[in-house]
């Protein structure tokens, strides 16, 4: 735990840009036996529809899976609604919890070929820290990707 305090989920507060909105669904706890850290996950959702366009997630937290492989932000948006740069507007939303918990930057990975989640990363600010092979044991693996970009974003305010 940052700093050896006790971790506590924030209330998140109203997560908007005025288009798009992010609605908490769950909080998860540490689980260390699983290499899980605290997580919130959340809805993306159309502020004037109500329409639930994907998620996101930000792992407060790191230890080396996180680090090297899954990354703090991870994000999906529903095929229908890609192409409106939903992931990283709803990236930004969330730049000012994880400052509140203390982080000065959040780590992000994907797959060398998923140009669209490079490109969101990009436009984030995030910088390329290198591309790591995916060890053979993981989730990642056994769901066919072999290398992982990772990127680093600083959250400047
Ligand atoms: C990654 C993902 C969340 C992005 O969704 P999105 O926010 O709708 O992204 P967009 O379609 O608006 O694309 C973002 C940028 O990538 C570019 N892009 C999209 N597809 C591309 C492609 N095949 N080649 C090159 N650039 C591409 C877009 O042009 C856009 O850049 P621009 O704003 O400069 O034009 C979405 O593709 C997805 O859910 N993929 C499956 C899950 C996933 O990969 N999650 C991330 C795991 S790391």
């Amino acid at each position: 735990v940052a700093g050896g305090r006790e971790f506590r989920f924030l209330d998140p507060g109203p997560l908007s840009d005025g288009e798009l909105a992010l609605v908490l669904r769950e909080t998860r706890p540490a689980d260390p036996s699983r290499d899980e850290v605290p997580t919130y996950a959340f809805a993306m959702v159309l502020v004037e529809s109500r329409v639930e366009v994907g998620s996101i997630h930000l792992r407060v937290g790191e230890n080396s899976f996180i680090n090297n492989l899954r990354g703090q932000i991870g994000y999906s948006v529903l095929p229908q609604h890609r192409g409106h740069g939903y992931a990283r507007r709803a990236c930004r939303l969330l730049f000012g919890l994880a400052r509140r918990h203390g982080l000065e930057a959040l780590l992000a990975t994907c797959d060398p070929d998923n140009h669209a989640s490079r490109k969101t990363l990009e436009h984030l600010g995030g910088e390329l820290l290198g591309i790591v092979d995916v060890p053979p044991n993981t989730v990642m693996y056994r769901n066919g990707s072999r290398k992982k970009c990772r990127y680093r974003i600083a959250l400047t305010e």
